[in-house]
């Protein structure tokens, strides 16, 4: 352990002394602990980030208006706008990869899901479907069926090893859960659980702030903590070894995710991408997402914040949004890519400023719970590796297909669990009648089918039985089917036999 005297001059020459301010009341224990954990900071690093975080919150975002362009058309990929054909070429590249153990898939789950606002990490959330599943278990049986897929058609057994990043916050929570529920199936030496950083929180004047008297108040330092983490815990090491070659990318809230998405990857991999940004059409100018375009002529993702509602509501001759390409961190990359971004380039990654209220204890020992924002957290975005790409693709896919992200809790207008339910019932229901089938709503009416249904009926497929739709034909064509109506293996099977 460090010695309190080393912890306390580190301390001093960052000007941070005050975060032993109370250690003469603190117990033999809670000194342990503190000391525990202040031998973990960065003493060296503390100072710069603290003057860092306070000078990056007290200055205003560049407006980039002036320096932004859309990505050229002929590095832009799109579900809606290519042919069957070139759909299917990508697919069986991906499914390829898949069958030749190139493939694995790479969760970021280290968040704490504020505005959600539950206890626990949020792919341990249900949001209610016929099944009850979990966001984790809809992901695990994704990837077991996609790995289905991948061996029927390659006469293989492969694996599509699973990285999942985690924080101290959601670590021992989702390795509790996995194996109380038996890793869903999945061969647990393929889950591969490893933890991001953690940093101090600050306040506008560069202090850390103290969760307690004897605690600093941390915070995960952001997705893009994810390539020193990988660095820490050897992942990449760990790929090699494997020879996964492709890395497929994504956020743990996205009820929709196609997880080893074999267009995508087959699509960046026939491309000779090393990066690659999934995307949907941004709903409206205005919407609050990030949008992939190029500045100064590199590729990177710009905050809504960044560019005026002017440029945001800029119009093509066919009377399509320029700057529509909404990122929904999705992301392709290469095992050599990221192995360049974490030993060259990790250290140029953009920090951004998150305002947050951070609890505190005050001068005399008071715990004070903030109502406005008192705290800066620093954090690094995955996708602020793109402008380190040397070939950077975008690929364009249906929103109400493959994103629909659980932010909020109910009563939110968007992004909640009503409406992260919704979108994939309102998704099965379109599978299941394109496979011919007619749905009956709980009055015996025909159950009406659209995209963006916001009341969908309550038709529910398991990923074991149909990955994105395929397969279901056989099992479906001309029948009935009373709602809420849920297709799992062993139902399938009886519709087999029929
Ligand atoms: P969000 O930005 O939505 O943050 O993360 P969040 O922590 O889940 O939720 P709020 O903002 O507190 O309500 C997008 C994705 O990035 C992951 C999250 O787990 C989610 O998959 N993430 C976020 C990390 O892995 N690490 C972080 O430090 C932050």
């Amino acid at each position: 352990m460090a010695s309190l005297e080393r912890v306390r001059q580190g301390l001093e020459s960052s000007g941070q002394g005050h975060v032993l301010q109370f250690w003469p009341e603190l117990s033999e224990e809670e000194r342990d602990a503190f000391l525990q954990e202040l031998g973990q900071l960065d003493l060296q690093g503390l100072r710069d980030h603290c003057e860092g975080a306070a000078k990056a919150a007290a200055s205003p975002p560049d407006s980039l208006d002036r320096h932004i362009e859309p990505v050229p058309s002929e590095f832009i990929g799109s579900v809606r706008k290519s042919d069957r054909k070139s759909l299917a070429e990508w697919e069986n590249e991906g499914l390829l990869h898949i069958s030749k153990n190139r493939v694995g898939v790479l969760l970021l789950a280290g968040g704490q899901g504020t505005r959600l606002g539950v206890q626990y990490p949020k792919g341990m959330y249900s949001v209610a479907l016929p099944s009850g599943k979990t966001l984790y278990q809809i992901q695990a049986e994704r990837i077991r069926k996609v790995q289905e897929i991948a061996d029927r058609k390659h006469g293989s057994k492969c694996t599509i090893p699973w990285y999942i990043m985690t924080s101290e916050f959601t670590l021992a929570p989702t390795e509790k859960f996995f194996e109380e529920k038996h890793y869903f199936g999945l061969e647990p030496t393929n889950i591969i659980m490893f933890e991001q950083r953690m940093i101090p929180a600050v306040t506008f004047d560069g202090k850390v702030i103290l969760q307690g008297k004897g605690k600093v108040a941390m915070a995960p330092d952001g997705n893009g903590g994810l390539y020193k983490a990988l660095m820490d815990n050897k992942v990449l090491e760990d790929m090699k070894r494997r020879g996964v070659e492709y890395l497929h990318v994504y956020c743990v809230d996205n009820i929709l995710v196609k997880m080893a998405d074999p267009v995508f990857i087959g699509f960046c991999v026939s491309k000779g991408a090393d990066c690659g940004a999934k995307v949907v059409e941004k709903a409206y100018p205005a919407e609050p997402v990030g949008v992939v375009c190029r500045v100064r002529g590199v590729s990177q993702v710009v905050e809504y914040s960044e560019i005026r509602p002017e440029t945001a509501e800029l119009r093509g001759p066919g009377g399509e949004m320029v700057y529509s390409a909404g990122n929904i961190c999705n992301h392709f990359f290469t095992r050599t890519f990221l192995q360049d971004v974490a030993e060259k380039f990790e250290g140029q990654l953009k920090q951004h400023v998150a305002l947050k209220k951070v609890p505190y204890v005050d001068a005399c020992g008071n715990q004070v719970r903030p109502t406005k924002p008192n705290g800066i957290k620093m954090e690094k975005f995955v996708f602020d590796v793109f402008p380190f790409s040397r070939n950077f693709v975008v690929f364009e896919v249906v929103r109400e297909d493959e994103f629909s992200p659980l932010k909020n809790a109910d009563g939110a207008a968007t992004d909640s669990p009503t409406t992260a339910r919704n979108s994939l019932l309102a998704q099965h229901c379109r599978w299941a009648t394109s496979a011919g089938a007619t749905l009956l709503d709980e009055h015996g009416n025909t159950a009406s089918v659209s995209a963006g249904d916001t009341n969908p009926a309550q038709c529910e497929i398991t990923p074991l039985v149909s990955y994105f739709g395929e397969g279901l034909e056989q099992l479906l064509k001309g029948r009935t089917l009373k709602t809420p109506f849920y297709l799992d293996e062993k139902k399938a099977k009886e519709l087999q036999a029929e």
